[in-house]
């Protein structure tokens, strides 16, 4: 998996990695910013650069794993489930918050905004996989919920989080999964 010998066979074999499987070292200092600066090189209508990347440390993340519970609890979600959530924030070794930010000036749609926070998303996941990493995109209930991120973020809606991506040296290697066939998802429009 992950073959890095060109671009082409990373893009034909990279793989995600579960985020439980991902502990240190994580990426840090150069390694990360090249992540980023990866990250932030994807297709983005207007220039707008409608995403911003909140890197969550050791601290941020338990906070985070501690509203998880508050929250969720006091909105009548179950607690066991909510448990099971907030350990995917404790458990991290480093995680990114892709922020998609609407820029309300711009004429570019909101919705292409937001398209452009999910290209970043995937090429952080890219970026950190081609460097060796582990990486894993996960959303949840936490990504769109107002309440959370407005107290986790400080964001209001129409933002919201794009992604949580984790990141981390991967305990295994994960094992492949079922692609789509081309035939049932190639439409060759010739008319
Ligand atoms: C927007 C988005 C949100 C996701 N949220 C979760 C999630 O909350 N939990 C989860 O286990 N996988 C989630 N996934 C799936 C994984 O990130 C990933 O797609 C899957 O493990 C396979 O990844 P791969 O194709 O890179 O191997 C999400 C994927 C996307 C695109």
């Amino acid at each position: 998996m992950n073959d890095l010998s060109t671009p082409i066979d990373f893009l034909l074999t990279r793989r995600s990695s579960p985020a439980k499987a991902l502990q240190a070292p994580v990426p840090e200092g150069a390694a990360l910013d090249t992540i980023l600066t990866a990250a932030a090189r994807v297709p983005d209508h207007g220039k707008l650069a409608p995403w911003r990347f909140a890197v969550l440390g050791p601290a941020a993340l338990t906070r985070l794993a501690d509203l998880t519970i508050e929250i969720g609890v006091a909105q009548g979600r179950d607690p066991g489930r909510m448990e099971k959530a907030a350990k995917t924030f404790r458990a991290a070794p480093l995680v990114v918050a892709v922020i998609s930010k609407h820029d309300a000036e711009a004429k570019i749609p909101l919705f292409e905004q937001q398209l452009s926070a999910g290209a970043a998303c995937a090429a952080m996941v890219n970026a950190a996989l081609a460097s060796g990493f582990g990486a894993a995109w996960l959303t949840g209930w936490v990504a769109n919920d107002a309440e959370f991120n407005r107290c986790a973020h400080g964001i209001e809606p129409p933002d919201f989080v794009a992604g949580y991506i984790h990141l981390g040296t991967a305990s295994a290697t994960p094992p492949e999964r079922p692609r789509p066939d081309l035939s049932d998802i190639v439409i060759r429009v010739d008319a």
